[in-house]
């Protein structure tokens, strides 16, 4: 019987389910359905060696297998090429990149060791997807083992332009390990012609309109698929959180002022200290909002052991002390900043209860914040998202306030314009991408992926 094999580093077991932050792991989960289904990954553990064994776990249908990673294999592989090098290079951070070749090939040994752990557990008729920027070469290696199911790829984050990813002096055998899938699934129209240029300028490779493209001998094809939500379970989760003890425990503490909110991993992608600069400058410049608005943000630490990482935690911990001291009363505290993961039931609450969401990425795959915050709305009196246009959702939310993020100014302005927006006009936006949302789902994204990877393999193979 035919199976869904996801293949993901981070993979959301049952029981840590509600608490990990992060858009795959939550875009993935409303995927499954009622088919059977493998889920193949990392279990989030690092021992002293790789050793390869893999624990499982059922659910439902569900099973799920992890293996742990060694601490030299998970620093190489993990902190070091995915997350110093792969993860700043996707998001256009040229500065940041940290390349060092043993990390490159602690990164090619892991996707090695990770596809020969999973070949024996594959079986004829499955289909593959891989998923996200750490495993860009395992279809290469399952490749190598000799298997010929469908297997296709989706990236989570951005595409730079062609120009951009040449920096990175592995770009060519990376090249060569997209073609190996039959399909490249990428977020946005933007970040498909990123990887069209680099395919055709900086591999030499064919490109057709339908997306097939040909490089270094292999025959593969490309797309661009959205993830979305599912929202209308959100707005019921939004609607039923609302009344529950967090949001109403939220709603006392405001004492009737206006909310903001931010909901970010700790990351130097999402735009956070201009952000904050640019809520500083709302309360610098319009003195009637101060006591009548609170910013929220959520911002659970995310890759801690990276120095970039640490470096934004320091830096975020300066602004939002300055903020406070310079504005704070005994009775208010303009901005309250927490380092801690909430569940998705909670935030879908505290969405509903916002005023303003705010999401001002630098760079950002898509952002699935964005769209729950407007499927968390209450239609009697919606929100405003304030949106980055250098977000994926910016490509289909574009009635948000769209603004610039190294622009802190004109996100103060919009800041003021969404406290002070009428409701005709928050309404009209709100339905406006409401109706977007419910047209691209996340059931839409994967059916549209799975249903171009069947096609493309049935193209790779005629006859099977
Ligand atoms: N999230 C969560 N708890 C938190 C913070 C975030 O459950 O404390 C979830 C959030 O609801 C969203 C996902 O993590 O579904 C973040 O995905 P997004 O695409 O916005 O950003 P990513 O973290 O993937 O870069
Ligand atoms: C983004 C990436 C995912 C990753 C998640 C959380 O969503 O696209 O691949 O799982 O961030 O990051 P982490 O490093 O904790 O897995």
């Amino acid at each position: 019987m035919e199976r869904l094999v996801i293949v993901s580093n981070r993979v959301p077991l049952p029981r840590q389910r509600g608490t990990q932050a992060g858009g795959l792991a939550v875009a993935l989960r409303d995927v499954f359905g009622k088919a059977e289904g493998l889920w193949f990954g990392w279990s989030g553990e690092v021992t002293d060696q790789t050793s390869g064994e893999l624990r499982f776990t059922r659910a439902g249908r569900m099973t799920y297998a992890v293996m742990d990673l060694g601490r030299e294999d998970y620093e190489r592989f993990y902190n070091g090429f995915s997350n110093a090098c792969l993860w700043p290079l996707l998001h256009y951070r040229l500065g940041l990149l940290d390349f060092h070749r043993e990390d490159y090939h602690g990164y090619m040994a892991v996707n090695r060791a990770m596809a020969a752990a999973l070949k024996p557990l594959l079986r004829p008729w499955d289909r593959i997807w891989v998923h996200d920027y750490h495993l860009i070469p395992l279809g290469q290696e399952l490749r190598k083992l000799g298997v010929e199911n469908p297997i296709g790829f989706f990236l989570h984050t951005p595409f730079p332009p062609a120009d951009l990813f040449e920096s990175l002096p592995a770009h060519e055998s990376l090249g060569e390990c997209f073609a190996s899938y039959d399909l490249v699934g990428l977020q946005t129209e933007r970040d498909r012609r990123c990887f069209h240029g680099f395919v055709v300028r900086s591999l030499g490779g064919e490109v057709r309109a339908d997306g097939k493209f040909e490089v270094f001998g292999r025959h593969s094809r490309m797309g661009a698929f959205g993830v979305g939500i599912d929202a209308a379970a959100f707005a019921e989760l939004a609607a039923e959180s609302g009344s529950g003890d967090e949001t109403v425990r939220l709603k006392e503490s405001l004492a009737g002022r206006q909310l903001a909110i931010g909901v970010d991993r700790l990351d130097f992608s999402k735009g956070l200290p201009s952000r904050f600069r640019a809520y500083g400058q709302l309360l610098e410049r319009w003195p009637e909002h101060r006591s009548k608005v609170t910013y929220l943000q959520i911002a659970p630490h995310s890759r801690g052991e990276i120095a970039a990482y640490r470096t934004l935690r320091r830096e975020l911990e300066q602004i939002a002390g300055r903020i406070n001291g310079k504005h704070a009363e005994f009775d208010w505290q303009p901005l309250r900043y927490l380092n801690k993961a909430l569940t998705r039931p909670v935030l879908a609450g505290f969405y509903r209860l916002s005023r303003i969401g705010l999401v001002t990425p630098l760079r950002d795959g898509m952002n699935l914040v964005a769209k729950e915050y407007v499927a968390a709305q209450p239609p009697q009196d919606p929100g405003v998202l304030i949106l980055s246009r250098f977000a994926g959702a910016a490509e289909s939310l574009t009635a948000a306030l769209l603004v610039n993020p190294f622009d802190a100014d004109s996100m103060a302005d919009a800041m003021h314009a969404a406290l002070v927006m009428p409701f005709e006009e928050r309404h009209a936006r709100w339905q406006a991408m409401m109706q977007q949302l419910k047209a691209d789902g996340a059931a839409w994204w994967a059916h549209r992926f799975l249903a171009t990877l069947d096609a493309a393999s049935r193209d790779a193979h005629p006859l099977s």
